[in-house]
């Protein structure tokens, strides 16, 4: 099986989700949590290295306070405790996003789950939270004007010399696939992207379960990625 390196996952739906049984929003993304618990572990099994996952956008503050604290909540209950399972596992927990406008404590919960986890080798799991794509692709400049300002030679600076420049110098994504029926990208890796795959399904993401990865895997199996070129075999 053809299995993608880096997939990355909008993880959209949590609200309805709850909504649709009578619930508040909040019990959606508690249960989206579990979900994702689950997913991270099965996507090391299925052979995938890295994991991203879109866990809160700079634009989420937008949204009324309770549901905001609720899921910085969350966060630090998971990063505090519940993540041993993927500790276990060798996953290595990073976390993509800016650090300005959180609160002290996901602030910790997130150097702690980072430390926690950093010597792991056998796969990444990608949290983005506080993260906007437009964001880090700006930081990333901000970073790369720093280094000019200092002598750094850019006559021949590539594309490829950019992932440097992003949160973790994670690889484009070849995989992007989004929960809850929206087909758009909402600010997330917008640099990462460029030749991923899309897979949109109208699943809720707290039911979206390993047998719905799976699905996912085996469509982008099927895929007949270019990047600009013509492949052979088809077109003789
Ligand atoms: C995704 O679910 C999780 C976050 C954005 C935090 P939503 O909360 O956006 O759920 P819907 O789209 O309103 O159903
Ligand atoms: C994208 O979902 C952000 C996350 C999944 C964290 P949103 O629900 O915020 O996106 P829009 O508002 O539908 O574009
Ligand atoms: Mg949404």
């Amino acid at each position: 099986m053809n299995v993608p390196n880096h997939v990355a996952i909008i993880m959209d739906g949590n609200g309805r989700w709850a909504q649709k049984r009578g619930l508040k929003r909040s019990m959606g993304h508690k249960e989206g949590s579990k979900t994702l618990e689950k997913l991270a572990l099965h996507a090391i099994d299925m052979g995938v290295k890295i994991l991203s996952v879109y866990a809160f956008s700079t634009d989420n503050f937008k949204r009324d306070k309770e549901e905001v604290d609720y899921l910085m909540d969350l966060v630090v209950k998971y990063f505090n405790t519940k993540f041993e399972k993927i500790n276990k596992k060798g996953i290595k927990v990073v976390i993509s996003g800016r650090k300005t406008n959180l609160r002290a404590d996901v602030i910790d919960a997130i150097n702690g789950i980072e430390e926690k986890t950093q010597n792991n080798t056998t796969g990444i799991l990608n949290i983005c939270l506080n993260y906007g794509g437009q964001e880090e692709i700006v930081d990333g400049a901000i970073k790369l004007a720093e280094d000019i300002k200092n002598g750094l030679d850019v006559s021949n600076f590539k594309r490829e010399d950019f992932y440097k420049y992003m949160y973790h110098e994670l690889p484009p994504i070849d995989l992007l696939i989004r929960t809850g029926g929206e087909k758009r990208v909402s600010n997330f890796m917008l640099y990462e992207m460029s030749y991923a795959e899309f897979y949109f399904t109208t699943t809720y993401f707290p039911d979206f379960d390993k047998s719905e990865f799976n699905k996912a895997l085996f469509t982008y199996e099927n895929r007949d990625r270019r990047f600009g070129g013509i492949n052979d075999q088809k077109h003789n």
